[in-house]
């Protein structure tokens, strides 16, 4: 049985990139809501409806388990998905905790959507960890149509500073990516961000959690790292949209490489 991984569009591929890496034994469907995307625009009801349809399909799918590879859908639908849907649904959240517990931390600023920004879900975390008063958040409205849009270059590195402003930025330890799109922009981060700065995002925790709770059950393997493409209305990805996720992937394995004090 399969583990499906669900995004509004091809933010969620840094979950399945680490899924497949740290779970090859196992195959994946991934949901791409490319006809809704950004969610980071869209009310929270549009979101539950969004993400409630990926459940299902992964439903008639017969995935033993899915992921909301979006921090956005998490913020708003997750518990209403597990109070509907009967298989174990994970969640990704910003990586708060990590950032204000290592030692020697500083500052820390999140950068999400407006939506996960604003949500209750992401401030009661804040509170919950105790670091109202070192913790920042920042909106990046347009940085996951950035992504869409396979921009990667100056133009995006120009939005990135023009949002920051004249935020001194020495003063954060820790930028804390809290939406999986912005996974795809960690070369800018990195060359904008003093080399101290961890870059943190938590696609890596999330696929130990996935791992923990299908150990747990009884559910781990049976796969080889297989991975079927879907897009909205459970469509069979076509070649070019297939295409792109390769590119998504191999630009997300060149920048492990690359970026330096992410954690
Ligand atoms: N990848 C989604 C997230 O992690 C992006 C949401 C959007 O489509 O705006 O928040």
């Amino acid at each position: 049985m399969k583990i499906g991984i669900f995004d509004s569009g091809m933010g969620g591929l840094s979950l399945l990139h680490k899924a497949i890496k740290y779970l090859p034994g196992e195959d994946y469907i991934f949901y791409a809501d490319v006809a809704n995307v950004p969610y980071g625009s869209k009310t929270p009801e549009q979101i539950r409806a969004f993400s409630s349809a990926a459940a299902e399909f992964m439903i008639a799918k017969g995935c033993k388990a899915m992921v909301v590879a979006c921090n956005t859908a998490t913020s708003v639908a997750i518990e209403h998905l597990r109070s509907n849907y009967d298989f174990p649904i994970l969640g990704i959240e910003p990586a708060v905790k990590p950032a204000v517990t290592h030692e020697g931390h500083k500052r820390v600023l999140v950068m999400a959507t407006p939506v996960t920004v604003r949500e209750a879900k992401l401030h009661m975390l804040i509170s919950r960890l105790e670091a109202q008063d070192d913790v920042d958040l920042l909106a990046m409205p347009d940085l996951v149509s950035f992504a869409e849009r396979e921009e990667f270059g100056a133009a995006v590195e120009e939005y990135i500073k023009k949002q920051l402003g004249d935020t001194d930025l020495t003063q954060y330890s820790d930028l804390v990516l809290g939406c999986t799109h912005y996974n795809n922009f960690k070369d800018t981060f990195s060359k904008i961000f003093p080399k101290e700065t961890a870059i943190i995002d938590g696609s890596r925790a999330t696929i130990r959690h996935l791992d923990s709770i299908l150990t747990e059950k009884g559910m781990r393997g049976g796969g080889n790292g297989n991975v079927e493409y879907y897009t909205s209305g459970g469509v069979l990805a076509d070649n070019a949209f297939c295409e792109k996720a390769q590119r998504f992937l191999s630009r997300l394995e060149e920048m492990e490489k690359i970026t330096c004090g992410t954690l």
